[in-house]
């Protein structure tokens, strides 16, 4: 079976490398010359655990392949993955520009049946846009060429991408013809093997599930965020408190975990994109607005606590950052707290240090030499006044305190996702703050 996936990024680049482990031959397309010039020299541009190997081998064995055009297989293959960003537009909602323009291209030409899957996160629909813009394309070719189009929404988790595409919880497939239906169960069925978790929908039901499913993610850690900063002022522990209701099987214990705001590509859009598909309806989506609101302000807390501890004045202050990325085992620094943190403390004229395991060089693209990049944890440290951990990489987690207290020029620490022991750390001489523990 041959497919072309457009757009390789994150989501492309990983269901590209899983679908050709599984045989599939798939040509990655992407617009974007110096990324397919990497990738076709067998460099990955993005971090996530396990990709590398996966591409590399399954390029050299001739079953992953790149290009910039996809007129160069489109010939060939049975089915498009349209897989370019969504990003949001002035108003929140979603930019379906680059998901148009691989509609109209395969429009324009395609010769044979072809299925055009998004799996691009797109509105409620969006399907029926890309179906009037391929028959428009089409019709002003005058020729006559069946296609369906489908939706596949992605469910991965950036960090545990090649995992999830491999051995997913559930694939959603929206489709409108027993055609589309079939082809899509014999492409997912290699990941099917085990257990059988594809779902097939209606169309505008799968594009709904991927927006309802983040946003009730985003909600879950709002609210927790929200019970954290209640917890402090009332003087109970979150940690308890999230095992205490986690325990209980109606509410379940994932994503209860209280920390400095969600960040990354998803949550941030998709949850305005919601709330903008609900306000183009005349419909208001008070909960949504409300979680975003309350992650808005959960990306200043630790800013705020930091300044507080030293009055106020944070002019001349030396900074740490441990982790930059929106979340650990990732590079992606898109929405990240991080960046909303380092905004705030180069304004208020602190000197900032960072340290990530793997998010430096992005760091870089983005702010150039407005911080000081350490060449790891413990330089980041060095002379410092407050250390702030952000992103809750492994190797963070049991540092050595001794090491730690005699670099920094003042014992402060603030944990914005709740990994250290306060105990420890204050027997350790550290002044010590974090969300939602006394
Ligand atoms: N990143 C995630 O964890 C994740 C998870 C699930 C769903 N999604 C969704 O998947 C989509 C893609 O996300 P991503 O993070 O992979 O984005 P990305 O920005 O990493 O990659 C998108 C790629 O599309 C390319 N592109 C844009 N227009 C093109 C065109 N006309 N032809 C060929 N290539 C084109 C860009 O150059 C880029 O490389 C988004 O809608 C996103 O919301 C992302």
């Amino acid at each position: 079976m041959k497919i072309a996936i457009v757009g390789t990024g994150y989501v492309g680049l990983v269901s590209g490398a899983c679908f050709a482990e599984m045989g599939v031959e798939v040509t990655c397309v992407d617009i974007n010359e110096e990324k397919i010039k990497m990738l076709s020299e067998g460099k990955v541009p993005i971090y996530e655990p396990g990709l590398e190997e996966m591409v590399v081998r399954n390029f050299r064995e001739g079953r992953l392949k790149f290009t910039t055009r996809l007129t160069d297989c489109l010939d060939e293959v049975e089915a498009v993955f349209s897989a370019v960003g969504t990003p949001p537009d002035e108003d929140g909602s979603a930019d379906l520009s680059y998901v148009l323009q691989v509609a109209r291209e395969v429009g324009q030409n395609m010769n044979h049946y072809v299925v055009l899957v998004t799996k691009s996160t797109v509105p409620v629909g969006t399907a029926q846009k890309v179906k009037v813009v391929i028959a428009e394309e089409l019709a002003a070719r005058k020729v006559e060429i069946e296609f369906d189009v489908a939706s596949n929404p992605e469910f991965l988790k950036e960090g545990a991408a090649v995992k999830d595409f491999m051995s997913p919880d559930r694939v959603v497939v929206g489709v409108e013809s027993e055609r589309a239906r079939k082809l899509m169960q014999r492409l997912y069925a290699p990941f099917m093997m085990t257990n059988n978790r594809i779902l097939f929908t209606d169309i505008p039901s799968a594009e709904m599930i991927k927006y309802a499913a983040n946003s009730m993610l985003a909600t879950r850690i709002s609210f927790m965020n929200d019970i954290a900063n209640l917890c402090e002022l009332v003087g109970a522990d979150v940690n308890m408190v999230r095992k205490g209701i986690g325990a209980d099987t109606r509410i379940g214990s994932k994503f209860l975990y209280p920390g400095c705001g969600y960040g990354g590509s998803c949550f941030p859009k998709d949850v305005k994109a919601l709330i903008q598909t609900a306000r183009q309806q005349g419909y208001e989506m008070r909960v949504l607005q409300a979680v975003e609101e309350v992650n808005e302000r959960q990306k200043s807390v630790l800013f705020q606590k930091l300044s507080s501890h030293f009055g106020g004045d944070l002019k001349g202050k030396t900074v740490a950052l441990w982790g930059l990325a929106f979340k650990a085992e990732t590079d992606d620094m898109r929405e990240a707290t991080s960046l909303v943190i380092i905004r705030q403390l180069l304004d208020a004229g602190c000197e900032v240090r960072v340290f990530d395991p793997v998010a430096m060089n992005e760091c870089r693209r983005r702010l150039g030499d407005a911080v000081t990049y350490a060449k790891d944890m413990y330089d980041a440290a060095l002379g410092a006044d407050a250390l702030l951990l952000l992103t809750e990489w492994k190797q963070f987690r049991l540092p050595s305190w001794e090491v730690v207290r005699r670099t920094m020029n003042q014992p402060v620490v603030f944990d914005g996702r709740n990994i250290y022991d306060p105990e420890e750390l204050r027997a350790g001489g550290f002044h010590y703050s974090s969300i939602g523990r006394q």
